[in-house]
């Protein structure tokens, strides 16, 4: 599984920092996070709203624009290991720079800085959806959008939200999305992860997303199934991540395959890895456990996740070559 080659869709930059990388930064600015630990030094949280707030009290040791060019340098290194080519990353304003242009462009420079190395030393591509965060509220979203629309581009390729599904509606942050469309942004929002069939309904018909972060919950209601299939919506399915937040008690009750068989896009991504201790490759390799995916299938679903990819036309056919071998 190693040496398949694989793109992945749905990655947050905070989530992927490994904790050692988080307890160094903290020590390096006298900063006590010990609580986000355990005793092995793994991320340590009880359920998914424990889990926001211990991802949002390590991403507090990130604070500067070179913190996060040597946590995209750490994160695209691990990745690579992975076999992966191409990876888009959710990236927050809100984290960085607290949402204020000007800041944010400082950190963006060095993200990308940290990203043209990394694809010289890993062969490794990445491009940023810029994202915001559902239960910080819409007002917040609206700046967010506006730093992502003001450094939309080749790079910055699309606009999302994360965050506690549960508060709010997507209608209210229509505005948000509206502002990062105008802007040229491409779409996607978490929903069908802690709600159900119309949390996915809602965030298609009010965001008008052409991507949905996790989505599985669609399943509970076919007739929305087919409507994902026949719209050519894609789900950025993120199966260790679900069996260990406990959606799911495990990989072979996991809707992927389902979703698959009955013809919608899915693509398959780790999320927070080391939060929910996986890795691509473990990805594939549960994946090839519980539903005998082989190789083949691991080169179709990495075809349709580049197909559905929101980088440029060149980019899409350089990594498709990539691919094939
Ligand atoms: N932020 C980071 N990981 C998340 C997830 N799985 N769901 C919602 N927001 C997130
Ligand atoms: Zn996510």
């Amino acid at each position: 599984m190693d040496g398949l080659p694989k793109v992945e869709l749905h990655l947050h930059l905070e989530g992927a920092a490994p904790p050692a990388f988080i307890a160094g930064l903290a020590r390096e600015k006298h900063l006590d996070i010990s609580g986000v630990f355990d005793e092995r030094g793994n991320y340590r949280y009880r359920d998914f709203r424990d889990f926001l707030k211990v991802y949002e009290a390590a991403t507090s040791a990130l604070q500067s624009p070179r913190d996060y060019q040597r946590l995209v340098l750490a994160v695209l290194e691990e990745s690579a290991k992975s076999g992966v080519v191409y990876s888009e990353t959710f990236l927050s304003p809100d984290f960085c720079g607290g949402r204020d242009p000007g800041a944010w462009r400082e950190y963006l420079h060095a993200m990308r800085e940290a990203a043209d190395q990394a694809e010289r030393d890993h062969g490794i591509t990445l491009r940023g959806i810029i994202t915001c965060i559902r239960h910080f509220g819409s007002e917040k979203a609206r700046e967010t959008a506006i730093c992502a629309a003001e450094t939309a581009g080749d790079w910055i390729v699309g606009f999302g939200i994360a965050g506690d599904e549960k508060i709010g509606a997507p209608r209210d942050f229509r505005w948000a999305f509206d502002c990062a469309r105008e802007a040229g942004l491409r779409l996607t929002a978490h929903a069908g992860e802690w709600g159900g069939p119309d949390s996915v309904r809602d965030a298609v018909r009010d965001l008008a997303v052409e991507r949905i972060g996790h989505g599985v919950r669609a399943i509970e209601d076919l007739a929305l199934v087919d409507e994902l299939a026949e719209r050519g919506i894609v789900l950025e399915v993120c199966p260790g991540s679900n069996v260990t937040l406990g959606i799911y008690p495990g990989f072979k009750a996991h809707p992927i395959n389902e979703l698959d068989r009955r013809g919608v896009k899915v693509t398959v991504s780790t999320d927070d890895p080391p939060f929910f201790h996986t890795t691509m490759v473990r990805e594939y390799e549960e994946l090839h456990r519980a539903f005998d995916w082989d190789e083949a299938q691991f080169r179709r679903i990495a075809r349709q996740s580049l197909d559905a990819a929101f980088c440029d036309a060149d980019t899409r056919a350089r990594i498709g070559k990539l691919l094939e071998a």
